[in-house]
C-alpha cells in the first residue's frame, strides 16, 4: 500500500528513507513516488535533518520505474499525468541527499541514484539504462544526467546498448563517489552521512547549492555565484564558531546542526 512504500527511520540528524518493495526488486511505481516525494519534503525543511540517505534491498536499490504499471499507457495518459514529474521533488531537495546501492540500479533505479549528491555503491551495485530493449529511453533525467556524469560516449555506450555495469566499472567511468566492500557498506554510509549531518547546514547547503551551479551555467557566472555565496556565509554563526574552533585548536560546535 500506498503507505508502507518507503520506510522512514531516523538516526539522529540522519533521516533514512528506504524503498520497500523487495518482491518487485523496489520497482519504483507511483504510490513509491508520491511517498518519496512527500517524505523528501517534510524532511527538508526539518532543521533536525542534516543528511538523508536514500537506499534499497541488499538485492536492489531499484530495477526501475515499475514496466507493469506502465505497459498500458497511452502517450496522452503518459502526457497529461506527467508521468514521473513527482521525482523532481528529490532533485530539488536542498538537504545532501546520500544514494546508498546495493544490487541493482537499473533504469529509474539508476536515475534516482543520479538526482542524489553523493553515490555510495556496494562492491555488488550494478548499474544501466536498460530502457533501449523496452522500445523506449531513460524518462527521470537518464539521458541528461549520465550524460554530464560521465560524458557522451561512455553514456551513450549504456544508453544505446542497455548493458549494465558493475560497481568497478561504475567507479571507473565517475558514476558513483566510493565502492565499499559489502561487509562494510552500511557503516561506510551510516559515517558518512553522520559526518555531513554534523557541519553546520547553512554551509552544506550552500556547498550543494553552488556545486550543482556548475551544472546549469557558464564558468564565470558559476564563479560570481560561488563568490557571493562564500562572502555572505561570513554572516552565519556558524563561520564564525567554525574559524574561531580552529585558531582556539578546539572542535566546532556548529549552532546549525
Ligand atoms: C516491474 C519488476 C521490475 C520493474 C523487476 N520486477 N524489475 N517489476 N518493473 N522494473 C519484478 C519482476 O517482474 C519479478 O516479479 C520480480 O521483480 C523479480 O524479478 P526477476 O526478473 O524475477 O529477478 P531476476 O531474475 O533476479 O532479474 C533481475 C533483473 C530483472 C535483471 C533486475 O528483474 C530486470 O531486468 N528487470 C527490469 C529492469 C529494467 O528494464 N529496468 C528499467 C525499467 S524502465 P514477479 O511477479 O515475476 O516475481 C525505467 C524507466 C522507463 O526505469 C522510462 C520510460 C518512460
Amino acid at each position: 500500500t500506498e503507505a508502507d512504500a518507503i520506510l522512514v527511520e531516523r538516526d539522529g540528524r540522519v533521516a533514512i528513507l528506504r524503498l520497500n518493495r523487495p518482491k518487485a526488486l523496489n520497482a519504483l511505481n507511483n504510490s513509491v513516488m508520491r511517498a518519496m516525494a512527500a517524505a523528501i519534503a517534510a524532511l527538508d525543511t526539518d532543521t533536525g535533518v542534516g543528511v538523508i540517505v536514500i537506499t534499497g534491498s541488499d538485492k536492489a536499490f531499484a530495477a526501475g520505474a515499475d514496466i507493469k504499471e506502465m505497459a498500458d499507457r497511452s502517450a496522452v495518459e503518459m502526457a497529461m499525468s506527467d508521468w514521473f514529474s513527482g521525482w523532481d521533488a528529490v532533485a530539488r531537495c536542498r538537504t545532501p541527499l546520500i544514494a546508498a546501492v546495493s544490487g541493482f540500479a537499473l533504469g529509474g533505479g539508476c536515475e534516482l541514484a543520479m538526482m542524489c549528491d553523493i553515490i555510495i555503491a556496494s562492491e555488488t551495485a550494478k548499474f544501466g539504462q536498460p530502457e533501449i530493449k523496452l522500445g523506449v529511453i531513460p524518462g527521470m533525467g537518464g539521458s541528461q544526467r549520465l550524460t554530464r556524469a560521465i560524458g557522451k560516449y561512455k553514456a551513450m555506450d549504456l544508453i544505446l546498448t542497455g548493458r549494465l555495469i558493475d560497481a568497478g566499472e561504475a567507479d571507473r567511468v565517475g558514476l558513483v563517489s566510493r565502492v565499499v566492500q559489502q561487509a562494510r557498506f552500511w557503516d561506510d554510509v551510516m559515517t558518512t552521512a553522520r559526518m555531513i549531518a554534523g557541519f553546520g547546514k547553512p554551509s552544506v547547503i550552500a556547498a550543494k547549492e553552488t556545486a550543482n551551479r556548475a551544472l546549469e551555467v557558464s564558468l564565470a557566472e558559476g564563479l560570481l555565484f560561488e563568490r557571493r555565496v562564500f562572502h555572505a556565509l561570513f554572516a552565519t554563526e556558524d563561520q564564525k564558531e567554525g574559524m574561531n574552533a580552529f585558531v582556539a585548536k578546539r572542535p566546532a560546535e556548529f549552532r546549525h546542526r
